[in-house]
């Protein structure tokens, strides 16, 4: 009953691990995929080249599970590793996955792109125009203008299925352009949110940054953005067209979270902070708490509950 769908990708299970957490190695990524509830693995996302990140202390968990906060840099084992992952792989496992790529330049995200089109890997691919950690390099999709252009130019001969990976918006004109731009492509999906980009923790005893990249600035994730990744799904999804899914990503640590997303019009849910956290126990526990909802609620089936939210 916790299946879906992106055109011919079956999920049994509707939980997959968000980019950039317990996904950088094979070891990381084969966890993923043999853990029970999980309905797919995504990659880290790739650069060409190989590139050890930001320097440490790079991620932080803020007290009272409030949330977590990382400038990792990219650190990835390049787009190569991954390939070679993802083409092994997809034949020995019936999860889908997710190459997740994050080019410094448009031009690298579109060398990728045709090189993903020109091999056999069958899966889904999320162009990631939000990471918000590379000193220098803006986050493409807070630019509408980049964002239209990247995406022409990429279906103009990309023919997979092909998805990407927002940052959060804040303003109702800009969850209308934003949409107004994905709208004119065959995407197949949209996931939403990457972390609220450049929070500051400052830690008490000592009156100091957490993390040391950027001065202290780092991507928020966890229970702090919860109510903006709802806001993010909901407004989109009420904005995208309907052969668009939208993968709901932010502050989820439990079955509620969860069924909130759903309520919001999320087709699939990632976890990210809360499985740094707790790591591969999250899926069977966030799925049970679900499950003891939908029981609660008298549901035996998602599509009851998605974009069912009740306005007043
Ligand atoms: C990183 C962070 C992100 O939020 C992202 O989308 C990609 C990369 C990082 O710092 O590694």
């Amino acid at each position: 009953t916790l299946s879906a769908q992106i055109r011919d990708h079956h999920f049994d299970h509707i939980l997959l691990n968000a980019a950039g957490v317990m996904c950088q190695t094979t070891e990381e990524l084969d966890q993923i995929i043999e853990t029970s509830n999980t309905g797919a693995v995504v990659t880290k996302s790739a650069t060409t080249a190989p590139r050890p990140g930001n320097p440490k202390p790079r991620y932080h968990e803020m007290q009272d599970n409030l949330g977590t906060i990382n400038s990792m840099g990219l650190p990835n084992e390049g787009f190569d590793y991954y390939l070679d992952y993802v083409l092994d792989k997809q034949n020995t496992t019936s999860k889908s996955i997710f190459f997740s790529i994050a080019g410094l330049t448009k031009q690298e995200n579109i060398d990728m792109l045709h090189r993903l089109q020109d091999s056999n890997f069958n899966g889904l691919v999320e162009l990631n125009l939000s990471c918000p950690n590379v000193p220098g390099k803006p986050q493409t999709a807070y630019d509408f203008e980049a964002t239209q252009a990247i995406l022409e130019e990429a279906f103009a001969f990309f023919t997979g299925d092909l998805g990407v990976k927002l940052p959060p918006y804040f303003d109702i004109v800009h969850f209308n352009q934003i949409a107004e731009v994905l709208n004119q492509f065959p995407l197949a999906f949209v996931n939403t949110i990457n972390s609220i980009g450049n929070g500051l923790v400052i830690d008490p005893e000592t009156d100091t940054v957490v993390i040391k990249p950027k001065g202290g600035f780092g991507g928020l994730g966890g229970t702090i953005v919860k109510a903006t990744a709802l806001a993010n799904v909901r407004a989109l999804r009420q904005r995208l067209n309907s052969s668009i899914k939208v993968i709901g990503t932010g502050g989820v640590t439990s079955g509620r979270d969860v069924y909130d997303l759903i309520l919001c019009g999320a087709d699939l849910i990632e976890i990210g902070s809360q499985l740094a956290i707790e790591g591969t126990p999250v899926f069977d526990r966030v799925t049970d708490e679900l499950t003891a909802i939908l029981k609660a609620k008298g549901y035996d089936n998602l599509n009851q509950v998605r974009g069912q939210l009740q306005i007043i």
